[in-house]
């Protein structure tokens, strides 16, 4: 393998995948509409700008490159958008995944690492979630990630694809080498956020519900390094270029923190007070989600390094010297 595509690969997990894979010597060529994603944050490799969605365009690149592997990022991932506007996200995500299954049937490309996450199991049976979990996602952004799943599985049996879907947790952090973050528009991730209020660009972040049935009353989630996330692609990657079985892998760090803790960590981590306020709950937020990633780390040999502290960190160097994200 030397030539990998990455798709949607301006976008915030996309651009860390790109600078690993420039990292590691691979050549890599990043397809994205920018609709989302931002070109200041591909470093390193070549970008064609354009839809998955249109055949042509996806059939021109892999003419004008020798693809060995691809993985897609590209997608509309806003939760509660999705559940206003479903179609919106059926016609992009899965649409889009469809159409570039179809280049890569089209010319003989056979291993794809694809862009799953934790919304595809919905409110979980148990903690910490397995792979063998029951999948009943609770909104559009979920069950569209959970229909391409279905759809690479197809795919595999009947033209040979290897895939592995990657469902990740809450992915945060930063490359602080590359100078590469997260700025999304709008945001509402909460590490973001929080820093979004360190630095004074919020008065105060709303912790959304403190009845929940966790320790602290507010939500548990599992929060798993931007820059682990990569490694786990690149692993992948490799798992399927050794004739790895295709399948679906958590991505988290298999430890939880409530919301409340992430605040208090920022707090320690910037050393500003950042004000906080009680609010309503969001509408469908499951109380606790955390990954067992037993099987990733079996199959794959991946074992996250960082830990909150540097996730939060890395997050901070990114949002404190790029106030503006990537705009100004
Ligand atoms: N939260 C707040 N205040 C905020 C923002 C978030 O209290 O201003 C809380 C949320 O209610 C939630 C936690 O912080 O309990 C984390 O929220 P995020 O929006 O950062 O992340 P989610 O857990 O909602 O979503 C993540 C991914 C989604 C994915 C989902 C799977 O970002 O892409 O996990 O359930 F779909």
């Amino acid at each position: 393998m030397k030539t990998i595509l990455v798709a949607g690969g301006a976008g915030y997990i996309g651009s860390h995948m790109v600078a690993l894979l420039v990292e590691k010597g691979y050549d890599v060529v990043v397809v994205d509409n920018l609709c989302t994603g931002h070109w200041q944050a591909v470093k390193g490799a070549k970008l064609r700008v354009g839809d998955l969605r249109d055949g042509n365009f996806l059939d021109q690149v892999f003419s004008e490159f020798p693809i060995d592997g691809v993985i897609n990022f590209a997608a509309y991932s806003l939760v509660g958008e999705s559940v206003t506007n479903p179609l919106k996200y059926y016609g992009n995500n899965v649409a889009g995944s469809q159409s570039m299954l179809t280049a890569m049937k089209n010319h003989g490309v056979k291993k794809i690492v694809f862009s799953s996450t934790a919304a595809a199991y919905g409110e979980p049976e148990k903690q910490p979630i397995e792979e063998t979990d029951r999948t009943e996602p609770t909104n559009p952004y979920g069950a569209t990630k959970l229909a391409i799943e279905g759809m690479l599985k197809w795919c595999d049996r009947a033209y040979g694809i290897k895939y592995a879907a990657l469902r990740y947790f809450n992915a945060a952090g930063a490359n602080t080498d590359v100078g590469i973050g997260e700025d999304h528009n709008p945001e509402s991730h909460l590490i973001p956020i929080v820093l979004q209020a360190a630095l004074g660009k919020r008065d105060h972040v709303g912790i959304f519900g403190d009845d929940y049935p966790t320790p602290d009353g507010t939500c548990v989630r599992d929060y798993i390094h931007v820059r682990d996330l990569a490694s786990a692609h690149l692993l992948a990657l490799e798992y399927l270029d050794k004739g790895g079985e295709s399948g679906s892998f958590n991505l988290g760090n298999g430890t939880g923190y409530s919301v409340k803790e992430i605040i208090d960590t920022a707090r320690k981590v910037t050393g500003k007070p950042i004000p906080a306020t009680v609010e309503p709950r969001r509408a469908g937020d499951p109380s606790v989600l955390i990954a067992s990633n037993k099987k990733a780390q079996e199959v794959l040999g991946w074992k996250p390094e960082r830990g909150l502290e540097q996730i939060i960190s890395d997050a901070w160097t990114w949002h404190s010297s790029h106030p503006d994200g990537y705009g100004k």
